[in-house]
């Protein structure tokens, strides 16, 4: 899709080439603390992107393009949460997550494809001036809201089984695997992989 103009879809087409970069990262990563990582942060992502489709892009599309495409999307990004789920289960280092890993790539480039090659070029056509600005605030004020929740909580919510990934020592209680996150790693690493200087 060409470059735009407009704020909110300018946003959704950053967001895609977000999504595809981190799945290569993940791919690409040779051990299994920057997969999981990697994973962590594309299920983050991928749900503040789907949240604020969810909420804001699609009721649009139902109401100015086509029903049908918006409640094809919706049983789209369903799915996809569903695989992501089932990958965060995976041991990172097997074959078995490099084919879920392929299988939600594929699916996410197809839906990808759907919205910025038929369905928001049709929306960005039909869409009156005033409900795309309302449009472009809307979708980043939803995005934000998960996307900066879930940075808050990204020291707290490994599973026991991975602590030692995640830094954590044997010095003060963490939740829930009782060893001491290392939140100064956690916010390094973090900020390291978003490009970003707010944990720092
Ligand atoms: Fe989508
Ligand atoms: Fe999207």
């Amino acid at each position: 899709m060409k470059a735009t103009s407009e704020p909110w879809l300018g946003a959704i087409l950053d967001h895609h080439k977000r999504i595809e970069r981190l799945i290569t990262e993940v791919r690409n990563a040779n051990n299994p603390q920057d997969r999981r990582w990697g994973v962590r942060e594309l299920a983050q992502l991928l749900t503040a992107h789907s949240m604020a489709e969810e909420a804001v892009l699609y009721p649009d599309i139902s109401e100015y393009e086509s029903k049908t495409h918006a409640v094809m999307a919706y049983e789209e990004h369903s799915m996809t949460k569903i695989q992501l789920a089932k990958l965060e289960k995976l041991d990172p280092m097997s074959e078995e997550f490099q084919e879920k890993l392929g299988h939600i790539e594929g699916a996410l480039q197809q839906h990808m494809y759907q919205e910025e090659g038929t369905w928001l070029p049709a929306l960005c056509d039909k869409l009156p001036p005033d409900e795309k600005s309302r449009m472009s605030e809307r979708f980043m004020e939803e995005f934000d809201h998960y996307q900066s929740g879930a940075k808050l909580q990204i020291d707290e919510t490994h599973s026991s089984t991975t602590h030692a990934d995640w830094g954590c020592r044997p010095v003060m209680p963490c939740k829930p695997c009782r060893m001491t996150a290392d939140p100064a790693r956690g916010r390094r690493e973090y900020t390291r992989r978003l490009g970003r200087q707010r944990w720092q």
